[in-house]
């Protein structure tokens, strides 16, 4: 679990299963109520609590997360940070995806300004545009590790069939993807291919955004409109036996459910976003929550259904 972790065919190597996802740091355009102040302060104690790998993408606040990240790992050993950005949505286009390699390259330039470093480890396609083919896209991304502006290549949120037509020069390191305990359809679509390619995933998503920690109950429901009003007390029915394993080890639900995607071996790296330091810190924890394997069979058979 506390093994260091490498990225597809590329030289980044992961010190810690246990990243930050950053669409909260700074990300006004996506979340109401958020403060600059506590982006600074959870990305500082993500650091500060041995977390190498940061996610974030120029989407999350039009450069302010990047921005935010930048500003934080000037007082770090950068060598020691893992920072993963994204990038699709063009401004001059209405925020419509492109994936063309002039827009990728220019990308690249313009996240590497706000992260004020000189180069990413990991760079992913945010998302599919229409009409470049993959394989062009991902060529560009090629060039540009070549080049050492970017250290591994990634999509994210491409279908099967694209992060098959992007890999068709064996060139993609990692992918990153919607995935959770209650939304799993990429263990059968996605997790062989990826395998057998030595692709990485990161999932998204990973507490379905709160849901999965445990501080909901019955009075939420319809506050997840991903799920139904069943599904959703089908959730928190699950969310019951897994607190029942977390009371066993002194954990929380949020822990116990992290600690399941550290022992999965399709998972290369796990990436909670945070609202706060605290939470962060609480997060962390989850490294120390050593779930035997009956544990992680059991809480693996509690949402097999979803
Ligand atoms: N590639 C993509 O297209 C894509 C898409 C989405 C996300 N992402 C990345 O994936 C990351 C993870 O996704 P996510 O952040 O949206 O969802 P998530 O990790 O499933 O949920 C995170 C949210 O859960 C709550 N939370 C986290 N830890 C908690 C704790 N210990 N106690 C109580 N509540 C806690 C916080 O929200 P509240 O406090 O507000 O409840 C937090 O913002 C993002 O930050 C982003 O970097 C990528």
């Amino acid at each position: 679990m506390t093994d260091t972790i490498k990225i597809g065919k590329s030289n980044v190597v992961v010190s810690n299963a246990l990243g930050l996802g950053t669409n909260k740091v700074g990300g006004h355009n996506l979340f109401g109520d958020l403060k600059d102040e506590n982006g600074y302060a959870l990305v500082k104690e993500a650091l500060n609590s041995g977390i190498s790998l940061l996610d974030t993408a120029f989407a999350y606040g039009n450069g302010r997360s990047e921005e935010i990240i930048g500003d934080v790992i000037a007082d770090y050993d950068r060598s020691k940070i893992v920072l993963a950005t994204k990038a699709a949505h063009d401004p001059s286009r209405g925020g419509k995806f492109n994936n063309r390699p002039e827009f990728l390259k220019q990308s690249v330039d313009d996240a590497l300004k706000r992260l004020k470093t000189d180069y990413i480890d990991i760079f992913y396609i945010h998302f599919p545009d229409e009409d470049t083919p993959k394989a062009e896209a991902v060529g560009a991304l090629s060039e540009l590790k070549d080049a050492g502006k970017i250290r591994a290549v990634g999509v994210s949120n491409f279908s099967p069939a694209q992060i098959k037509e992007a890999n068709a020069d064996g060139l993609v390191d990692i992918a990153e993807d919607h995935y959770n305990l209650v939304h799993r359809e990429v263990e059968t679509s996605e997790f062989p291919y990826l395998k057998e390619n030595q692709i990485s995933f990161v999932p998204y998503f990973p507490l379905a955004s709160g849901l999965l920690t445990g501080k909901y109950d019955a009075d939420s429901i319809g506050k997840f409109k991903q799920f139904s009003a069943a599904e959703q007390q089908s959730i928190l029915k699950a969310l019951d036996q897994v607190r029942a394993i977390a009371d066993g080890h002194q954990a929380t639900v949020a822990q116990t459910i992290l600690a399941w995607y550290l022992n999965n071996p399709a998972i290369s790296v796990v990436i909670p976003g945070a609202r706060t330091a605290d939470q962060v810190h609480s997060n962390v924890a989850a490294l120390n929550v050593a779930l035997s394997s009956s544990e992680y069979d059991q809480i693996d058979q509690l949402f097999k259904n979803f």
